[in-house]
């Protein structure tokens, strides 16, 4: 009975993710875009939307279903060069976690323009000693909303919020997160002054920076921004 109760709260919080496109929104980043459902949502938004995830499964499945203005790059964002720079906005739905935080943050700052955003969606480590209220309200809306969900599937005939299974999928998955919320704000407020990082009800949490238009010394490194992959190299 409860995998039909089950729902994605990935798909649920897209919406939460379109709200904070920045205007004018031309070009979007995806990081991790997995089987690319949300880029071809973007891709109705906006006029194109760079996909990359560094699992080739995902890639093939993101081609097949994003329409001709979504390009789907195979690539690790950490040690590839990202398809563009001067992005509108960047955007990412349950992937940071998969990667060392700062060092992310970094690299994606340095591809938006001045005034874009960044607007990620996060699965946190769970922190039951600070967060037990939200997450018994979370237990049971999640259990209210999959009725609701089931109601609409079987009445409308709608496929909202429906979930498939990562073993389905073959979609990587992380089910350890390195950080609680509040950790994952200081590692960003350390790499991105201004960032603002909240948790969301339905165990996850959004990030949403905007970028200085001009940025001056204090606020973030301006090195990394002038070419993050060089400066990788020179790191290493
Ligand atoms: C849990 S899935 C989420 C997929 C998609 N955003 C969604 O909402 O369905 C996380 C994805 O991030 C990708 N990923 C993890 N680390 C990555 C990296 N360093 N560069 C590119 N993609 C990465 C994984 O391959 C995986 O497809």
């Amino acid at each position: 009975m409860s995998a039909v109760l089950d729902w994605s709260h990935n798909v649920y919080y897209q919406r939460l993710l379109l709200r904070h496109l920045p205007r004018p929104c031309r070009r979007v980043l995806d990081v991790g875009c997995g089987a690319g459902g949300f880029a071809a949502r973007l891709a109705q938004r906006v006029e194109r939307v760079d996909a990359v995830d560094r699992c080739a499964r995902m890639i093939e499945d993101a081609r097949r279903h994003t329409p001709g203005n979504v390009t789907c790059v195979l690539a690790d964002v950490l040690l590839d060069p990202l398809p563009g720079t001067d992005y509108d906005a960047i955007v990412s739905i349950t992937a940071l976690h998969h990667m060392p935080l700062a060092d992310a943050l970094e690299v994606l700052a340095a591809a938006l323009r001045p005034g874009g955003v960044l607007a990620a969606v996060v699965l946190p480590r769970l922190d039951l000693r600070r967060e037990w209220p939200v997450e018994i309200v979370a237990m049971v809306g999640h259990r209210l909303l999959g009725v609701m969900f089931l109601a609409n599937r079987l009445l409308r005939g709608t496929h909202a919020f429906a979930k498939e299974h990562h073993t389905r999928t073959g979609m990587p998955v992380v089910l350890d997160p390195p950080l609680t919320t509040r950790q994952a704000a200081r590692v960003a407020a350390a790499v991105l002054p201004g960032v603002r990082v909240r948790r969301l009800l339905f165990w996850r949490y959004l990030l949403i920076w905007e970028k200085p238009i001009r940025p001056h010394l204090g606020s973030w490194r301006t090195d990394v921004a002038a070419d993050p992959v060089r400066h990788r190299r020179l790191d290493s």
